[in-house]
């Protein structure tokens, strides 16, 4: 090695010509599977953490237990037993007892950002999660603790990759479009409520909502839906969501596009390399 390449100053002398060319091949080479790798972890990462929780310990319900008495108990009382009265309706904080809502209702609830409810609004919106997974499990083994209800979906319950999507079709016709419309795009209820889009809802967040059936959404048990049922509607969704940015184009919504876009930064990353190679061989 001359003492010009190992500063990183190149010089384009007759033998470091060839040289320079290469490092800045592998430079583009290293960049790129830097982006597209950083790509596949943020990727994976925000799979893992959307994963189902295992069974709670009690470190976890004690941190859970703390959590609720700080930002839950105003409205849902100091043991979950609900505030009578005093509703949001009518300007208080009055918010419903949560025994027996179980860990999926908690999880469903905070992890979509209803919950903590900000103010009295007809239906708590969706909006940005305050609490992280970490914190919203806590939350739901507290609950769970109290009472049993419905748990939070085992990965096997989730697996729907291999669920019938013309099943699915024909259940989610059958017994979603009415309130979330054809498409998934939502739709109005009486008295200022809405059945929101179904468009961002994550495999879980289906699979939760069908289980604890939030506000004017009936309850989908396992004897109305089976788990099979369940994963094909789940399937059925996933491609309505998929189906609605064709093309991969619309980066603003990440999911079954980072896909593609890992696929095309590989796809780029190819060309460059064989461009650059034609480039070192015909000088
Ligand atoms: C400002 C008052 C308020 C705060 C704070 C609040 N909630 Fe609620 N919560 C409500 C009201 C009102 C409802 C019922 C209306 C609705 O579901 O939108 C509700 C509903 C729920 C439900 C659904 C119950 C069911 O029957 O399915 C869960 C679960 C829940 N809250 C959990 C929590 C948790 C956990 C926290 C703390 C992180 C919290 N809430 C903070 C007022 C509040
Ligand atoms: C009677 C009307 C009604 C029916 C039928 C209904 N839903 Fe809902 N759904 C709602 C309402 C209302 C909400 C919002 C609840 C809230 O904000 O607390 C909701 C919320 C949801 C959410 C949460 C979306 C998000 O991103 O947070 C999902 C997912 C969902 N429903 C799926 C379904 C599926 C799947 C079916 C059919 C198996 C179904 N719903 C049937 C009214 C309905």
């Amino acid at each position: 090695m001359t003492h010009s390449s190992r500063t990183g100053h190149y010089v384009s002398t007759a033998t470091n010509g060839r040289r320079s060319r290469w490092a800045a091949f592998v430079a583009v080479l290293v960049a790129l599977v830097a982006v597209g790798g950083t790509y596949a972890l943020l990727s994976a990462s925000s799979k893992a953490s959307a994963a189902p929780t295992e069974s709670a310990t009690s470190a976890q319900i004690e941190e859970g237990k703390n959590l609720f008495l700080e930002g839950c108990s105003s409205c849902h009382g100091l043991k979950a037993e609900g505030i009578d009265g005093d509703t949001i309706e009518a300007g208080g904080n009055g918010g419903p007892s949560l025994i027996g809502v179980g860990a999926a209702a908690v999880h469903f609830q905070v992890s979509t950002g209803r919950m903590p409810l900000a103010g009295p609004e007809a239906q708590a919106p969706q909006k940005a999660p305050i609490y992280n997974e970490e914190e919203t499990a806590a939350l739901a083994a507290y609950i769970a603790s109290l009472a049993p209800g419905p748990e939070i979906p085992t990965a096997e319950d989730l697996k729907y990759e291999g669920a019938s999507i013309a099943e699915g079709g024909e259940l989610f016709r059958t017994n979603c479009t009415q309130c979330h419309n054809f498409a998934g795009r939502g739709g109005a209820l009486s008295d200022g409520a809405y059945a929101p889009s179904l468009m961002e809802a994550s495999p879980q967040v289906i699979w939760e909502a069908m289980a604890t059936g939030p506000q004017q959404m009936p309850v989908f048990s396992d004897q109305t839906l089976t788990p099979e049922n369940k994963k094909s509607i789940i399937k059925y969704v996933t491609s309505l969501q998929t189906a609605s940015n064709p093309g991969g184009l619309d980066l603003g919504s990440l999911g079954p596009v980072t896909e593609g876009l890992f696929v095309w930064i590989a796809g780029l990353g190819l060309i460059i390399v064989v461009a650059v190679w034609i480039g070192a061989k015909v000088r």
